[in-house]
């Protein structure tokens, strides 16, 4: 494949000028790469910081023009949706998730209703923000039950796509809910409601400011060891999301993002989906607090989401989304 030799062929010739840079730039990013996480919070009036993600809100409903309008401004295609839920309506199988008045399903009915199809809705199905002891499903002595789980994750994803939500993203890791959870939908007359599965999602230390963020930081019994993906394996991931795919899965999703641009790669070249990466909290604020602390400059974070696009991600769920068009700048 080489296409000549030193001194005729000189790499750096293109490398010259701003302009011829940029005329052979192989990959770029715009705001309809994006999706915007957007935490959110009981009470009026309030846009709250989180200790451990600078720059980043928890908004309570009344508030959430402030960030929405930003999206939209920016052309965002689509808000994902996290609840911060108060310890009080937090118990053992995490019954707050079908609350058809839970800070998700208001802030979906808000949005749909300010701004009906100008962006897209996506929220998470598990049951993590709503358990007393973190986890993503129910649990029987220490080990999260796959089978019940389901049941509890459909009937939440039919609340949330009842309400409005666009795309519903299973991010439990149970075996066989995509296919339930499809067919459930189906039956309902939601066909057109989307999947987007974390089918690859590792057990990660990188989710640290994001269980500050969602207020299950201190709760989480023992790790997710158990139905997440072991961070040695690859291999396993080509299965998880060949089941999903056959199960209905519309887009898949790897998670982390950066530590994992090899497993992105390996999806996309196995399966022509759409993928999309998740730089997650702990990426987000390893950048953020060294950026301020003048550590590395902040192009630092352009380039890591090319990275994802280098890898073949279609879309990046990221928390400096709202913020990317001046950094393309
Ligand atoms: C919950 C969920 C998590 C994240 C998104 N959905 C955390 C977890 O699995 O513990 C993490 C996102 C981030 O770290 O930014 N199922």
């Amino acid at each position: 494949m080489i296409t000549g030799n030193y001194p005729n062929l000189r790499l750096r010739r293109s490398r010259k000028n701003d302009w011829s840079r940029r005329l052979v730039q192989e990959n770029s990013l715009s705001s309809s790469d994006f999706i915007l996480p957007i935490f959110l919070i009981d009470g009026k009036n309030i846009k709250q910081s989180i200790k451990t993600m600078p720059d980043v809100y928890r908004y309570t409903i009344d508030k959430l023009g402030i960030i929405v309008d930003r999206a939209i401004k920016s052309k965002i295609p689509m808000v994902a949706l996290f609840p911060y839920t108060n310890k009080t309506k937090k118990n053992e199988i995490g019954s707050e998730a079908l609350n058809e008045d839970n800070l998700v399903c208001k802030a979906i009915r808000y949005i749909k209703k300010r701004y009906k199809n100008e962006i897209g809705i996506m929220c998470d199905v598990a049951l993590d923000p709503y358990t007393s002891h973190g986890h993503d499903g129910l649990i029987k002595s220490g080990y999260v039950l796959n089978d019940e789980t389901i049941e509890v994750l459909i009937n939440q994803s039919l609340l949330q796509a009842e309400i409005g939500c666009d795309i519903l993203a299973p991010s439990d890791m149970m075996d066989g809910r995509i296919g339930k959870i499809r067919k459930a939908l189906d039956k309902e007359g939601h066909e057109m409601v989307q999947l987007l599965s974390y089918a690859v999602k590792y057990a990660s230390s990188f989710y640290g400011p994001f269980r500050d963020a969602v207020g299950s930081k201190g709760l989480l019994k023992g790790d997710k060891k158990n139905y997440q993906m072991d961070f040695r394996n690859s291999n396993e991931a080509i299965r998880e999301v060949a089941l999903d795919i056959k199960e209905g899965a519309d887009m898949v999703m790897v998670k982390p993002g950066m530590p994992y641009l090899d497993i992105i790669k390996t999806v996309k070249d196995n399966f022509k989906i759409p993928v999309l990466a998740y730089q997650v909290s702990g990426e987000y604020s390893l950048l953020s607090n060294s950026i301020k602390k003048g550590l590395i400059d902040k192009n630092s974070v352009l380039e890591s989401l090319i990275a994802f696009k280098r890898a073949g991600a279609n879309a990046i769920v990221s928390y400096y989304a709202d913020r990317i068009e001046d950094l393309i700048k």
